[in-house]
């Protein structure tokens, strides 16, 4: 065996954790082969329960899993680790402004980007699940003045995995016959899943389809409000799907994309698609050797320029807030 991983989780008690620590186990990410610590970061109060969850994974005797440790303190947890994946985050509750939501999330990100600064593996990578997922990366991205900012990604995988099982179903394909899907922008109701540079068994998925009234009216909103639908069917919100695309986005970053296809992934913009640099901002993107990069060069319609346009304004508004609240300085 190979040597073991270290790959921290926070919110590990947590719906999405009860999902992804089990998958993590089991060897979904890096195969059942290669041994994974497992470090687990949870506040006080649920780390009772995150004990119950520790026993079940003993109970799983997973072979691939070489050692579980778990802690509220961020710097222990976060010691040497190779992966974090930021999944814990406040939720908005009753009565909560916008701002309190930002504020609360804006500490617990602060906090964690200093301490990922401070002691993880000089080769870390960080995926950013908890809402609002890219600006919260964009907060823990800020506060680790020594990670590469390239290392920081928020979580757009669920929505690119939900589009591609909406175009599935209407072209009555297979998932695995669709390639270059992408959603663009944020992890919020603006995101922008894009077909009209996917290929549907090698045809391009906007001529297959032939109706932009099911994109524009069916397609996109079906996608971009899955999560809603979710809560009203299941009174709860996506749990085994969120964490399903957590480890697809962070197997895909780490093992890289296959060859004639893409993932989406929210990252720093760079100023590419004439998205403002600087903000977590879902593009289509390769990945080989741990590094991801933009792809670049694709058409963009009149349509899609608008749905590009709209989503970066939102993310530009929700830096701003988190500027005027003093979470991260522009200037740095
Ligand atoms: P949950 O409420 O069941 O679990 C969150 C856990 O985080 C709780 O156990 C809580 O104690 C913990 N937590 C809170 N503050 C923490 C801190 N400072 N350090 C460590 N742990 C902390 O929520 P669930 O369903 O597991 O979702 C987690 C997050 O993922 C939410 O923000 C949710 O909105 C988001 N989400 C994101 C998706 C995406 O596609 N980007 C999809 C689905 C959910």
């Amino acid at each position: 065996m190979s040597t073991p991983i270290k790959i921290a989780v926070t919110g590990a008690a947590g719906q999405i954790g009860y999902s992804l620590l089990f998958r993590i186990a089991s060897g979904a990410l890096f195969g059942a082969d290669t041994p994974v610590q497992l470090r687990l970061l949870e506040i006080t109060p649920a780390l009772k329960a995150l004990e119950g969850v520790v026993m079940e994974l003993d109970d799983c005797a997973f072979p691939a899993l070489d050692s579980v440790e778990i802690g509220d303190d961020a710097d222990h947890i976060f010691d040497g680790v190779n992966l974090a994946l930021l999944v814990g985050a406040r939720p908005r509750t009753k009565g909560m402004e916008r701002g309190d939501l930002l504020s609360a999330n804006g500490a617990i990100f602060t906090a964690q980007g200093q301490a990922l600064n401070r002691v993880a593996a000089d080769d870390v990578r960080i995926g950013v699940t908890g809402n609002p997922a890219n600006t919260n990366a964009l907060i823990a991205m800020s506060n680790a003045p020594d990670i590469p900012a390239s290392r920081f990604s928020a979580l757009t995988r669920l929505d690119h995995n939900r589009a591609l099982g909406q175009l599935a179903k209407k072209t009555q394909v297979r998932v695995g016959d669709i390639r270059k899907m992408t959603v663009w922008g944020n992890h919020s109701a603006t995101q922008y899943p894009d077909i009209f540079h996917a290929e549907v068994a090698g045809r391009n998925a906007a001529e297959v389809v032939n109706d932009q009234d099911w994109i524009e009216n069916d397609f996109i909103p079906t996608v971009a409000r899955r999560g809603a639908a979710i809560i009203d069917a299941r009174g709860a919100s996506s749990a085994a799907s969120a964490a399903s695309a957590t480890i697809d986005a962070a197997r895909d970053w780490l093992l890289g994309t296959p060859e004639g296809d893409w993932v989406s992934m929210a990252v720093a913009s760079d100023g590419s698609y004439g998205v403002p640099e600087g903000l977590i901002y879902s593009y289509p993107v390769t990945t080989s050797g741990g590094n991801w990069e933009i792809v670049e060069g694709l058409e963009v319609n009149d349509f899609s320029r608008r749905k590009l346009d709209a989503t970066a304004a939102e993310l530009f508004d929700e830096r701003a807030a988190v500027v005027e609240l003093g979470l991260i300085d522009l200037r740095q």
